[in-house]
């Protein structure tokens, strides 16, 4: 088939690069002619594992094209994916202008009919609203033709999104005519060989589907927070609650790490939007408010443990591993990392902070006097560097390497021994053992 993908954030990228693995002939589209450039010389502007291989090779063969010409992209397609950024609005709804910017465009210049698939994370009702919009500038063009518009979410998750776009858990389509729904099995076919998901449901049904499951597993960490939180004024051990209540089969294991909080570019911003879309329908969302609000409680524990151990802060070296809102990506939006350094900054405390691959993104969301006056120095080459004479660690990414460190190496960097740890990524008796004062999350033992 002949894919038109518009959008080249980690959702497009991922699925344009799969697409063609699959013998597809694929065109990404974006305005941003940086970033077409970047592909176009090879370069993957985001770091997802898998990627770049998969991207190379298939621009090599002339299967992935990269361009910000939308409409000679257009010529004899059959799929159109939208795939642009829906980042929130101030008042916590999805802010689509960008998918209908593209939405008019394919109206304007759509040289003939193809289904358009809206795959960014969009409210309720707009694939209809999408199927609206190109109908009217079908419509002022005297087009003979009709586009329908089908919703196809992705669940992806960054630092895994090839791995999850190759062997799917399950591919949800929403179409409300049967060209969609046939074109779309199809293009999906060779992906579920050997796990024959394919969920096929009303437009709106898939539109609800992808914002209620990131709420889910939204509501499972700040459950679990919140557990972790109690835990600590009882004297219990969250790590054995966790797998005291994961092994109910129908509780299960995933997502139940109580942690510094849950961050990145969906959780945060989808939660929002649900809360935005009761709100809009008169509804009161009192469960998804209360997620939201722990995670925002949780986010400050990292600083409010630091604080209870120094007592001050100011003038205080803190040695920070992982600044990615998870591992395996470069990714800090909503990191809790972020909300820990505005906190250390203000309190006048010196930063000191290790990743293996966040660093380079740091400077676009932080003010640049901080990186200017010293206060904060990143580091991507050795995380043992950053620990010199620091007067605690705070692991905020629970990145490999982070998980069995020579410990003698670190207490003989650290002026005091002192952990953070927010990732509950270290057992409390052994680093007792090793002579540190670890602070854990829900380890009230
Ligand atoms: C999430 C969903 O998992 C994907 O299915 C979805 O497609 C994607 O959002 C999206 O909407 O595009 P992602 O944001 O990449 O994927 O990351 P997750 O692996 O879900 O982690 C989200 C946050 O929750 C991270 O900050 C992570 O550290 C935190 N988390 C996760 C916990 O604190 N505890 C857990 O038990 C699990």
């Amino acid at each position: 088939m002949r894919i038109v993908v518009i959008g080249t954030g980690y959702v497009g990228l991922v699925s344009a690069a799969c697409f063609a693995e699959m013998g597809h002939h694929v065109i990404c589209v974006d305005t941003n002619a940086e970033r077409i450039a970047q592909l176009r010389a090879g370069h993957v502007p985001i770091h997802e594992p898998g990627l770049d291989g998969m991207v190379h090779n298939n621009h090599q063969q002339n299967r992935l094209h990269f361009t910000t010409e939308l409409r000679p992209s257009l010529a004899n397609v059959d799929v159109c994916f939208i795939a642009v950024g829906t980042p929130s609005c101030a008042n916590g709804a999805a802010d689509t202008q960008h998918v209908f910017q593209v939405a008019e465009e394919l109206g304007k210049y759509l040289p003939s009919s193809c289904v358009v698939v809206n795959k960014s994370t969009v409210p309720v009702g707009t694939a209809e609203r999408v199927e609206r919009c190109i109908a009217e500038q079908l419509a002022l063009r005297h087009a003979a033709f009709a586009v329908p518009v089908a919703s196809n979410p992705e669940f992806l998750r960054e630092g895994c999104a090839v791995e999850d776009f190759m062997r799917p858990d399950r591919i949800i389509i929403g179409s409300a005519d049967a060209q969609s729904a046939q074109v779309l099995q199809s293009l999906y076919a060779p992906f579920l060989r050997k796990n024959p998901r394919l969920l096929m449901m009303g437009r709106r049904e898939a539109e609800l589907s992808k914002y209620a499951a990131n709420a889910m597993l939204a509501t499972r960490i700040s459950f679990m927070n919140e557990i972790a939180s109690l835990s600590e004024c009882l004297g219990v051990d969250v790590e054995s609650v966790r797998l005291g209540i994961g092994s109910d089969s129908r509780i299960g294991y995933d997502f139940l790490y109580a942690g510094c909080g849950y961050g990145g570019s969906c959780f945060p911003k989808d939660v929002r939007a649900l809360i935005h879309t009761s709100q809009r329908h008169g509804l009161s969302s009192h469960i998804l408010q209360a997620v939201e609000e722990r995670n925002t409680i949780q986010k400050a524990g990292l600083f409010i443990k630091l604080k209870l151990q120094l007592g001050y802060l100011e003038g205080r070296r803190i040695a920070l591993w992982g600044l990615a809102f998870k591992p395996g990506t470069d990714d800090i939006r909503e990191a809790p990392a972020l909300q820990l350094l505005e906190s250390l900054m203000h309190a006048g405390a010196h930063v000191h902070a290790y990743d293996p691959v966040a660093c380079a993104n740091v400077a676009e969301y932080v003010p640049k006097q901080w990186l200017d006056s010293g206060q904060l120095t990143l580091n991507a080459a050795d995380p043992y560097h950053v620990l010199e004479r620091a007067h605690a660690l705070v692991v905020a990414t629970e990145w490999k390497p982070f998980r069995q460190p020579d410990w003698k190496r670190i207490a003989a960097c650290m002026d005091k021994h002192i952990v953070i740890d927010g990732r509950n990524i270290y057992d409390p008796l052994s680093m007792q053992q090793h002579g540190f004062v670890h602070v854990g999350v829900g380890r009230g033992i």
